[in-house]
């Protein structure tokens, strides 16, 4: 028994009940096991899932930072997602439930789930696609992604999912940069009673696209769409050829085949394409999730992000799927037609572990609690939370309207690059609302300083990682120079997180935010360089700068300033004009807060823009260090 550490500030303790309930008790034990023996509590975990071959080493760091899990070992993520659970009571189970946004629905089980993605696979095999080829996936949160995802998967294809809400320059960035011969899209999605125009966009982002061959739709809306002779073909269609019909073999795959690649903003320039594999992305995301969400035969998990985002990928497909669960998904917004959209799927489906975001949390705040009070919340068992810092107000509403304070809320601190839960409680431990308390087993996180030393416990630094993970990303596709330049080179022997964070006396860590120029808008990751090019890109402006300011539902909003071309008067028509334009060009979550017309902009001698100085301005802060200034 260890004895029980009275922790500092506002503590959570679960209850009994919780820690009744839970499949693992001790936490400490555990931690201490991965501690002292990495790699082997990660190849116990392999072993509870099925390889075609079995590993001959679990970790090699021979090549570091290009570490390698589970070398030798032969697997497909659909084995472990679908095939193996044909074999058991599971295929009977419910794999997805889904609910449209005009209401209609449906329920696929294993065994349903298996015949779509066979399809969806047979057909996109007919269409030329095989091991190692890329295919763009750009859909609303219907069914049908999923299945096209896990149908790349099955055939060691990579896929790479463009978050439905993005527009055009940002899908063809992204389809050209993965030479993707296909693109699966949808004839529209359901939002806010709108249909967003999917086909469109794809239209024209593939219009000069070298590499796409072929364009396959789903049809979602029923609405007319343009089809290319030759190029696009509905999905239905296809699926009515006698090639669509019957089993399509998993392919058997190295454990370090590619599984996907997913494009998020850094530091600088264009966003990068981060690569996950086969076998350790398989591992460690099913075994987060089974700590962290406990998940058991008799829940129904929902994860409220979208299957575009890493969110979605790990824990809406592969995890929950690898461990047998049931999921739900949901199409629409959360709040049409009303407010209590969320809070009616939860009673209406009895949902027992939901996970989402603190800027919907706050955003669904602002309705009021009579919205989740008309509804019966009471199989709820666990809440998680993602993406940015929760805001210990919101934390609370969550726990008491939401959990009616019986449910734990797990807020774990991830990124799409380390695939999995990396800083996250399980139900056991002890909870202080705003902090994601500890480390996953197997990792420890420094805070350090510029140097490179550590600070004192309470103060902020950079935060990193100190241990490999089997669910780590291997690198950015088509440059390894940059992935070693971007995560490794700042601080040798560590995973540079890109956070700032602080470490309390209790060892919980209380994540700040970015220290390099990505804005979290509403948990969505923009980098300033695609919202700068966006902007720079419309005849008026010929400079710009975009910073993050704080919001109260967003968390951070974007404010943008522009150095206007000459003659080009700076008119209010023109800011909304700009806005529209970045709309338009990246998607509605990069939209400016604010343009603001300026005739210079803060610049160090070598030409940089100092952001830092136009967010301290903007705060009214103290400008700190402007030695570096031009003048
Ligand atoms: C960045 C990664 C991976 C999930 C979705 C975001 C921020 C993420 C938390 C949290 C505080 C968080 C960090 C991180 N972040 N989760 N629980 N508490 N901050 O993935 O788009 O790759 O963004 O999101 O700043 O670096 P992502």
């Amino acid at each position: 028994m260890t004895a029980k550490k009275q922790l500092q500030g506002e503590v959570f303790y679960p209850s009994a009940e919780v820690v009744e309930k839970a499949r693992l008790k001790d936490w400490e034990a555990t931690a201490q096991w991965a501690a002292e023996d990495l790699e082997g509590f990660w190849a116990s975990e392999a072993e509870e899932l099925e390889w075609y071959k079995k590993w001959d080493q679990v970790l090699d760091d021979s090549k570091a930072p290009f570490y390698k899990w589970f070398v030798g070992a032969q697997t497909n993520i659909v084995h472990n997602a679908i095939d193996r659970h044909l074999k058991t009571w599971r295929r009977n189970k419910l794999a997805l439930i889904w609910e449209g946004e005009p209401g209609d629905s449906r329920a696929i089980s294993y065994h349903g789930l298996n015949r779509e993605v066979n399809q969806f696979a047979n057909i996109l095999k007919a269409m030329g696609v095989g091991k190692g080829d890329r295919v763009t996936i750009y859909m609303g949160r219907i069914p049908e992604i999923m299945f096209a995802m896990l149908a790349c998967a099955k055939l060691g294809a990579i896929h790479s999912v463009v978050y439905g809400g993005f527009s055009v320059d940002a899908l063809q960035g992204r389809i050209d940069d993965s030479e993707s011969k296909v693109v699966i899209t949808a004839d529209g999605g359901w939002m806010r009673g709108k249909i967003v125009e999917l086909k469109q966009i794809v239209d024209e982002a593939v219009k000069h696209s070298p590499s796409v061959q072929t364009v396959i739709v789903v049809k979602r809306t029923g609405q007319e769409v343009y089809m290319e002779t030759g190029r696009d073909y509905w999905y239905h269609d296809l699926a009515q050829l006698p090639i669509a019909n019957g089993d399509c073999e998993t392919e058997k795959l190295d454990a370090e085949d590619p599984l996907f690649i997913l494009y998020t903003s850094g530091t600088t320039g264009t966003p990068k394409a981060i690569l996950h594999t086969h076998g350790g992305y398989m591992v460690g995301t099913s075994t987060t999730l089974k700590y962290v969400f406990d998940l058991q035969d008799d829940d129904r998990w929902w994860c409220a992000a979208d299957p575009g985002w890493i969110t979605g990928h790990s824990y809406i497909v592969y995890a929950p799927l690898v461990l047998g669960a049931t999921s739900f998904m949901y199409e629409g917004a959360p709040n049409y037609p009303y407010p209590d959209r969320w809070w009616k799927l939860i009673a209406k489906y009895g949902l027992s572990v939901f996970y989402t975001a603190p800027t919907a949390i706050r955003g669904l705040m602002r309705f009021g609690e009579s919205w989740p009070n008309r509804h019966d919340l009471s199989s709820l068992r666990l809440l998680g939370s993602v993406g940015e810092p929760i805001n210990p107000e919101a934390w609370k509403w969550y726990h008491r309207v939401i959990g009616g304070e019986r449910c734990p809320i797990m807020d774990t601190w991830w990124q799409t690059e380390t695939g999995n839960f990396m800083i996250t409680p399980t139900p056991v431990v002890p909870l202080k609302p705003g902090s994601g308390t500890r480390p996953f087993f197997g990792q420890e996180a420094e805070i350090l300083d510029d140097d490179g030393n550590l600070v004192a416990d309470g103060e902020e630094g950079y935060m990193v990682l100190k241990h490999p993970w089997p669910a780590m990303l291997r690198t950015i596709y088509k440059n390894p120079d940059r992935y070693v330049e971007q995560y490794w080179s700042k601080y040798p022997g560590y995973y540079t997180t890109g956070d700032s964070a602080k470490r309390d006396s209790d060892g919980y860590f209380w994540i700040i935010g970015r220290v390099d120029d990505v804005i979290k808008v509403s948990g969505y990751r923009l980098g300033t360089a695609e919202i700068e090019s966006a902007l720079v890109s419309h005849p008026a402006v010929a400079e710009a700068a975009a910073i993050g300011l704080p919001h109260d539902v967003k968390g951070q909003a974007i404010h943008a300033y522009c150095i206007l071309r000459a003659g080009v008067g700076a008119a209010p028509a023109l800011a909304d004009e700009l806005i529209q334009h970045v709309s338009d060009h990246i998607g509605k979550i990069a939209r400016p807060e604010e343009i603001t017309f300026v005739d210079k902009l803060p610049k160090t001698r070598s030409g940089k823009i100092m952001r830092r100085l136009l967010k301290a301005r903007a705060l009214g802060l103290d400008e700190g260090d402007t030695s570096t200034l031009e003048d």
